[in-house]
């Protein structure tokens, strides 16, 4: 199975070990009717995931894509570069595919979605173990019982890259490996580049 989405000029970390296929492969399987991305950058997980609906016209989702975008003061994209992006895919306005932008912090928004109406939350805001453990902690209750949880990062390698060690980040794998995580979520880890840790909500 391989997502036919145009990539000229999208930069991202998951590119190197095309985790856009992945992405692809469980909105098709899943079939979420929410999904929120939490840091979508210039979209490579998000078109993936948009792709899939694409090509199950039978299926309906509702995409809401969380960014800081100009606001970030490390490495960003406009909102507009974004916006383009699911242009030239033809991705904008899929009937079946509606898509918000909410141009707000991650930190922010949890309080505008019911408690168990996510279906899937893709976690992706540079994470390091704190800002995952405060993401979820605001997050997990928006998440249904069996729903998907996805968070770039819990391989010993991305937890060793330069900038956790240089700004002394808390590990991804201490959240991961806490007893509250172990109880809420099963998971495996994803160990190719950047890695992705794929959880279920059990709890
Ligand atoms: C690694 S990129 C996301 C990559 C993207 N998911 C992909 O597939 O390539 C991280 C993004 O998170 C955004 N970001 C960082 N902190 C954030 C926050 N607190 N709330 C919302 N977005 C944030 C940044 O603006 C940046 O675009």
């Amino acid at each position: 199975m391989k997502a036919v989405v145009e990539l000229q000029g999208i930069e991202s970390s998951y590119i190197e070990s095309s985790y856009g296929d992945f992405f692809y492969a469980i909105a098709q399987l899943y079939k979420p009717q929410r999904i929120v991305e939490l840091g979508t950058f210039m979209g490579y997980s998000a078109l993936h995931m948009a792709a899939a609906f694409r090509d199950c016209p039978d299926s309906k989702t509702h995409l809401s894509l969380v960014d800081l975008w100009d606001n970030y003061p490390f490495r960003h994209c406009s909102l507009e570069t974004t916006r383009e992006n699911f242009k030239k895919n033809k991705l904008h306005n899929l009937k079946n595919c509606e898509i918000s932008f909410l141009n707000k912090s991650a930190y922010d928004v949890a309080d505008s979605f019911d408690n168990g109406s996510v279906d899937l939350l893709h976690v992706d805001i540079s994470n390091d173990g704190q800002s995952q453990e405060k993401t979820i902690s605001l997050w997990h209750d928006k998440i249904r019982e069996g729903g998907i949880l996805l968070m770039e990062g819990g391989s010993p390698e991305r937890d060793k890259i330069s900038w956790m060690v240089e700004y002394n980040k808390t590990p991804i794998a201490d959240f991961l490996n806490s007893s509250w995580f172990k109880a809420q979520y099963e998971f495996v880890i994803l160990c190719p580049y950047p890695s992705l840790t794929f959880a279920r909500r059990i709890k």
